[in-house]
């Protein structure tokens, strides 16, 4: 596959998918966010990627936010559109991936940019990261998602004060508030993220995608999440990875996964 804005590559179960527009601090185009669909799909395809990271180029941006210069002149409809669709395509259609997603929070995770890191399934940053949600600073709120899932990562008092100060937290305050898991120096960032990628590598991918559905069910509004994972639970002992664990445990053995 072809991209323009982003950089894909996959080796040992672990692709990685890395947004690309260094002299724009990586911020998110339209273009971008296409690019993005298209390679977290990929990606989730190909049986043999066992674990997705995400991060940016260079040494100071995640992300900066979504591209003002692109809705800069936006009316009300055109902007309605641009967060709907936005939602749709990539931040939970990430979510909602049956592929683990890191986020490797390499500088500045702002807006878009945080809003992104936020709908992977969990976070690693550098210490040089900065993370906020500075839209009401433009004048407008966060439309990625920001608003439901900061609250649901820091508590609602941090988020609303994130937001309204639009300020900016260190990886330091990110790892108290339970923002990111770990902090670490940017050069040990990707090795620490591969480092996770290759433990959740060596378990059953099928489970660990009913694992996705249901905790993200206890976030979804109209669904009983304990329902979910009875459902996915009982799904487990039909697949060919709940036999091979389970025979490998009593035949004191390393299980081989397939991921079906
Ligand atoms: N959209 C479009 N372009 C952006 C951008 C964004 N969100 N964030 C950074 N850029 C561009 C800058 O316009 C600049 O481009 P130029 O060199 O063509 O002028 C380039 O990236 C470098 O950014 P710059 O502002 O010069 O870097 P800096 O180190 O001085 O400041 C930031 C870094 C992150 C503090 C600053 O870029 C910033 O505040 N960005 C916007 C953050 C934001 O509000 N995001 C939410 C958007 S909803």
């Amino acid at each position: 596959m072809k991209f323009n804005n982003i950089l894909f590559k996959a080796n040992n179960g672990i692709t990685t998918i890395t947004i690309n527009r260094e002299n724009k601090l990586n911020a998110l185009n339209k273009e971008t966010i296409e690019e993005l669909h298209d390679a977290f799909y990929e990606a989730d395809k190909d049986k043999s990627t066992k674990v997705i990271i995400l991060t940016g180029s260079g040494d100071k941006a995640f992300v900066a936010g979504a591209d003002i210069s692109e809705f800069a002149d936006f009316d009300i409809e055109e902007a309605t559109v641009l967060a709907a669709k936005g939602q749709e395509m990539l931040f939970n259609f990430i979510e909602n991936l049956s592929t683990p997603v890191i986020a490797a929070v390499n500088g500045f995770a702002l807006g878009g940019g945080l809003e992104l890191a936020m709908a992977c399934h969990f976070r690693v940053a550098s210490d040089n990261a900065k993370l906020g949600l500075p839209e009401v600073s433009l004048g407008v709120i966060p439309g990625y998602g920001g608003t439901q899932r900061l609250p649901q990562l820091v508590g609602k008092g941090r988020a609303m004060e994130m937001i309204m100060t639009a300020g900016m937290i260190n990886a330091n305050q990110a790892l108290t508030y339970g923002l990111v898991n770990h902090i670490t120096a940017l050069e040990e960032l990707i090795p620490l993220c591969e480092k996770i990628a290759s433990k959740i590598s060596q378990n059953s991918s099928v489970a660990i995608s009913s694992v996705i559905k249901a905790v993200n069910a206890n976030f979804t509004d109209g669904i009983n999440g304990y329902g979910v994972e009875i459902n996915e639970f009982g799904k487990c002992f039909g697949t060919d990875d709940f036999k091979e664990g389970t025979t490998a445990f009593l035949q004191k053995r390393k299980a081989d996964f397939t991921g079906s």
